[in-house]
């Protein structure tokens, strides 16, 4: 294998200086990643519904997961005002209505509505599902965390984790038992502008761990 070290076919860059490209790789080297489509509503109740790819689990037992809302957005202020929220799986059939719900629209807008969307009713929290969606997690917020630079200049960027409290997942996706993460065909975002990978059953492999 070859070593890549401080040469000529290495391109080198200090984020803080720019990247001196077309694009800025950081997005598409960290990817593709999950996305969390994130349903919440507001102490008056307005419904709101937007994706988040800089998302992912972070614990098992109990299960929590996060993202990173850059700048203080509805879905934040909305959890910060009930301490709930829940995730909704986004499918290659719910691609274009997740597209639909990212819109900058004022708070009183619900993004189900303009993307045609079901709110499905939750079974522990006050917050609706996506009722298309194959898979859902009720959540409780843990922590809502503003970011630092490494010299603790706070950034505008806030992670919101929460607890997945309950766990929705539609029977055609458990075959004897074993939960499809092909078969519910998720997408992911990749970089740029436009970019998501489909996940398939024909790039799966197995690689056991060492003993
Ligand atoms: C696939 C996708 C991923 C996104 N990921 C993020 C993200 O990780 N963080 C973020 O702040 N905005 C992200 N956005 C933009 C937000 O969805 C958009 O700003 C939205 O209007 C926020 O809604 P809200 O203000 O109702 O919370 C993403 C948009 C798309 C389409």
């Amino acid at each position: 294998m070859k070593i890549r070290n401080m040469s000529d076919d290495v391109h080198y860059y200090e984020p803080r200086q720019g990247h001196r490209l077309p694009h800025d790789p950081f997005n598409a080297i960290v990817g593709p990643r999950p996305i969390g489509w994130i349903s919440s509503r507001d102490r008056q109740g307005c419904l709101n519904l937007a994706p988040y790819s800089f998302f992912n689990a972070f614990n098992y037992t109990p299960p929590i997961i996060g993202f990173s809302s850059i700048g203080h957005k509805d879905t934040v202020r909305n959890i910060e005002q009930t301490g709930e929220f829940a995730w909704n799986l986004v499918t290659r059939p719910l691609a274009e209505a997740m597209n639909k719900t990212c819109a900058t629209v004022p708070p009183e807008v619900d993004e189900f509505a303009l993307a045609g969307l079901t709110p499905a009713p939750s079974r522990v929290i006050g917050v609706p599902r996506v009722g298309e969606s194959p898979v859902s997690f009720e959540c409780r917020l843990t922590q809502i965390v503003q970011l630092q630079t490494a010299e603790g200049a706070k950034v505008e960027t806030w992670l919101t984790l929460g607890e997945v409290v309950a766990i929705h997942i539609s029977k055609a996706l458990l075959k004897d038992g074993v939960y499809d993460t092909a078969g519910a065909q998720p997408i992911l975002r990749g970089g740029g502008a436009a970019d998501y990978f489909e996940i398939d059953r024909e790039h799966l492999f197995r690689m056991a761990r060492p003993r």
